[in-house]
């Protein structure tokens, strides 16, 4: 019997996926607390205690909360994950949350990703040459999401335009990284445990170069996604050392070659809507999850008894 402590997204149905694992998780014996939310969490004296609960003592703690987490929740989830079983694990979370810092690791690994290109924000001239010899480059913030934050500069004037603007910002980096001529739409696979879960897409709206359906985009099924697709997202997983990771990729027309836009250390389940649409996966990936977490809690166990003894 181990304890788990849940930190878990409530809307677009994350309140039933919870339920579901929860009753999976106590149907194998185990003590489940939910609502973890580090935000009200508080340490003393070498404890961490939220709800009456000391999180160090949780022999997992699962966090799986796509809002924007604070500095705070993120400083006491690295602490938590020097005492338990984090999934995602620490290390992992954070290089997920960086678009820079994944990117970096990928081409360590050999993966293909869009070139990209960092540097201290008084490099105006360096910058201003990279974007010109690509001709059409992104800038991003690193920790952006959903497709905001981003802007695409494809002229000079606007480059000339973009520049001032940036150096008022809070920025003391710049990051770019040069457009991919691809058709609209993305892959987005699913995996947990290095295990394929699922393979759909997205789809930009007219007019529009972001996928995200925060910009616009829509859901697409993907009957198109083969292995070559799996394998690359499978590669880009284990290089960043995640277990739960919904992994972007897109089509570059030019290289002809796919190549990894980022991985998500949180990637939604689907919506009931999306179910609706064909999406059915989350059964998978509930199940999944739940034989990860008992396999992580597992590998912990000898440790704790001897601690005990
Ligand atoms: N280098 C690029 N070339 C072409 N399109 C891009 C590039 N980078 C991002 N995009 C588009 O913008 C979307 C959002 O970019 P992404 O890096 O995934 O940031 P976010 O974290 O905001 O989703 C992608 O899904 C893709 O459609
Ligand atoms: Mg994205």
């Amino acid at each position: 019997m181990a304890h788990i402590g849940i930190w878990m997204y409530q809307n677009g149905g994350g309140d039933r996926i919870e339920k579901k694992m929860v009753a999976q998780l106590q149907e194998r014996g185990h003590i489940v607390s939910t609502g973890l939310n580090l935000r009200y969490a508080v340490a003393e004296n070498g404890k961490l205690i939220l709800d009456g609960l000391n999180l160090y003592e949780l022999d997992c703690f699962f966090s799986y909360n796509a809002g924007e987490q604070t500095k705070y929740q993120v400083y006491l989830y690295e602490t938590l994950n020097e005492h338990t079983e984090c999934i995602n694990n620490f290390r992992a979370f954070r290089i997920s949350e960086d678009k820079f810092k994944t990117n970096d690791l990928l081409r360590q690994h050999n993966i293909r990703t869009p070139d990209y290109f960092l540097c201290h924000r008084e490099d105006v001239e360096t910058i201003r040459n990279k974007v010109l010899e690509w001709g059409k480059a992104v800038f991003k913030t690193v920790d952006g999401w959903g497709g905001i934050g981003m802007a695409l500069v494809d002229s000079k004037d606007k480059l000339d335009m973009i520049l001032p603007f940036l150096n008022h910002t809070g920025l003391r980096f710049f990051y770019i990284e040069k457009f991919i001529d691809y058709d609209g739409s993305d892959f987005r696979v699913d995996l947990v445990d290095g295990e394929f879960i699922a393979c759909y897409g997205r789809k930009a709206k007219k007019g529009d170069w972001r996928t995200n359906v925060t910009s616009g985009g829509s859901v697409i099924l993907r009957e198109d996604c083969g292995e070559e697709v799996i394998e690359l997202a499978k590669k880009a997983a284990q290089a960043i050392g995640i277990e739960i990771a919904g992994v972007d990729i897109i089509y570059d027309r030019e290289k002809e070659e796919y190549v990894v836009l980022e991985v998500n250390g949180i990637p939604a389940f689907a919506t009931p809507e999306q179910e609706k649409l064909g999406l059915n996966f989350n059964d998978k990936k509930i199940e999944k999850i739940v034989e990860l977490i008992e396999k992580r809690v597992k590998k912990e166990a000898p440790k704790k008894s001897e601690k005990k003894a």
